[in-house]
């Protein structure tokens, strides 16, 4: 069994960037290509050996609740009709021995609050938090099961990280510090969305950490930080006072599907891959003339 158990999805934002599309539908279940981001997210933990997914919900979020529900009318139905390879696709979503759990964030005060929203469902063990905006693909090895192979190494908690254009630190939770080891580094800053004079380095976190419970009581005296809410950055920064943090430079592509193009960029590329869809996509994109 993995030493991470419990995966934290915090996916109680509003998702202004994709309106009107997210005025009734949470921005976690748009689709690329077939499945919704928020299952990629899911599948990822899965793969990583986690067996808890603690969804962090906003008023608006319950078809995430629904997607992650078993659906007995719809898998009788399949069944009644025979339809066995759409059954295992709906049954797959949540395979067995997956427990779901379902936490309201009251206010949306921030990613550090929803993270300590999570407290009571994760315990006093590690614990992995997966953006879903933020699609990582990676065919041999997921995103969360690298982290989790340096955090078994170092028992320490582990961010991923990205090198972005310094421009686009505004964008982001930005890091600085010695590498320990090829691909990864001591976190000795970290500040949330630095202008690109302030920011440490060009090294940004990405939307994946595997933390220690340590951060529960740091995130307890987090004051709101960067546009007023409480950060999950400046828990991470109170936390590595106290002990190590890591920054690792993951391998994979990462999409950012809380932009329009990024979006729209993991929806080319990852159809680009699917075993139906890859051939007749590609010869139809051939044909544009463009
Ligand atoms: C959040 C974090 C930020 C991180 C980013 C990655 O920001 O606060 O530190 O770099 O996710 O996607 P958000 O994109 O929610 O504003």
């Amino acid at each position: 069994m993995s030493s991470v158990k419990t995966a934290v999805f915090p996916v109680a934002g509003l998702g202004t960037r994709f309106l009107p599309a997210t005025k009734s539908v949470a921005k976690e279940m748009l689709t690329i290509v077939d499945k919704p981001l928020i299952q990629y997210g899911a599948e990822e933990a899965l793969e990583a050996g986690i067996t808890k997914l603690v969804f962090i919900v906003g008023r608006t979020k319950n078809s995430i609740i629904d997607h992650f529900d078993k659906a007995y009318e719809l898998e009788n139905e399949l069944q009644l009709r025979g339809k066995d390879k759409l059954l295992k696709v709906v049954q797959e979503v949540v395979p067995d021995g997956i427990d779901c759990v379902f936490i309201r964030q009251p206010e949306a005060l921030g990613l550090g609050h929803a993270v300590l929203c999570a407290e009571a469902a994760v315990g006093d063990e590690p614990f992995a938090v997966i953006l879903p905006d933020d699609l990582i693909h990676n065919e041999e090895e997921s995103c969360v099961k690298q982290m989790v192979g340096v955090f078994d190494k170092y028992q320490a908690s582990i961010i991923g990280t990205q090198t972005v254009d310094i421009e686009e630190s505004h964008k982001y939770g930005m890091i600085a510090g010695p590498e320990v080891e090829p691909g990864l580094a001591r976190v000795d800053e970290i500040v949330e969305k630095p202008s690109p004079a302030e920011s440490p380095s060009d090294q940004a976190v990405v939307g994946r950490y595997i933390l220690t419970p340590a951060i529960f009581e740091k995130l307890k005296k987090t004051e709101r930080g960067a546009g007023g809410e409480i950060q999950l950055t400046d828990g991470i920064a109170a936390l590595r006072t106290q002990e190590q943090v890591y920054g690792y430079s993951f391998k994979g592509k990462r999409y950012d599907c809380g932009s329009k193009l990024g979006y729209l960029q993991a929806t080319v590329e990852l159809a680009l891959e699917h075993e139906e869809l890859a051939g007749p996509f590609r010869d139809y994109l051939k044909q544009l003339d463009i």
